[in-house]
């Protein structure tokens, strides 16, 4: 696991960025895997702006989104459909048929899984996976606990993950109980993996992730087991690792 220290958030969008546009650039088709949440919000306005200003193009690119959540109106406001298509997909030229995420209106929710899990073996692989990291160490929607054997499945959110992503609903009643989301395996099948952290709220999960064991209490620990992954973190959530810039 390569780790790169940052001093902002800024600097750790611009960063990922680089990496994503320099993928583009060498695989113009390549299959990119994206998140959601606040923490690749600044990275997808990195690669709008350097679309418009210097026209790097999406128009073969392939996206998979991590998860969505279960029974969400595809067009609700906090749909990963929503925010993807706000935050990314209408600024760029990417093909709407291209970009790809879970379903969590499936009338078949059982079925989704193995639907999607096809659609990514189909398009050959997730090349480049943007993840973020959950307070308790989740990747995806994989809560402690989550076999490292999973693959895309519905599942029951954590407590501590409601209660985080409220603050983007009415309530925390509104925050959908169950997801769908990319499993353990599903993720460790990409070719890269970038994980981004930003901020003191993630200083422990970045402790735990980079000093602690290897373990499925801690879901993103599974990426010491790939031979590929980058973690792009500022000073801040670095704050409880000893490592030098
Ligand atoms: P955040 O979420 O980017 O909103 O902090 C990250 C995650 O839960 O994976």
């Amino acid at each position: 696991m390569k780790i790169i220290k940052v001093d902002t958030y800024e600097e750790m969008s611009f960063t990922a960025a680089q990496l994503i546009i320099q993928k583009i650039q060498e695989k113009p088709n390549a299959v990119i895997g994206l998140a959601t949440g606040s923490t690749p919000l600044g990275l997808y306005k990195e690669l709008i702006q350097d679309h418009h200003n210097n026209g790097t193009s999406y128009k073969q690119i392939r996206t998979v989104n991590l998860d969505e959540y279960l029974g969400l109106p595809t067009d609700d406001q906090n749909s990963y459909h929503t925010f993807m298509k706000e935050n990314l997909f209408q600024h760029i030229d990417i093909p709407e048929e291209q970009t790809h995420i879970p379903n969590g209106q499936t009338e078949h929710p059982e079925a989704e899984g193995q639907r999607y899990e096809d659609l990514i073996q189909g398009l050959g692989g997730v090349d480049l996976q943007i993840l973020g990291i959950g307070h308790n160490g989740h990747i995806g929607f994989n809560e402690p606990g989550t076999s490292f054997d999973s693959r895309t499945k519905i599942v029951e959110l954590a407590n501590s993950t409601r209660k985080a992503n409220a603050r983007f609903f009415e309530s925390m009643q509104d925050v959908p109980s169950h997801a769908i989301t990319m499993g353990i395996a599903s993720i460790m099948d990409s070719k890269e993996i970038i994980l981004l952290a930003s901020g003191t709220s993630k200083a422990e999960a970045l402790q735990q992730l980079i000093m602690g064991e290897v373990t499925e209490d801690s879901p993103a620990s599974s990426l010491k087991l790939h031979d590929n992954v980058i973690v792009i973190a500022d000073k801040e959530a670095l704050s409880l690792v000893d490592i030098e810039k």
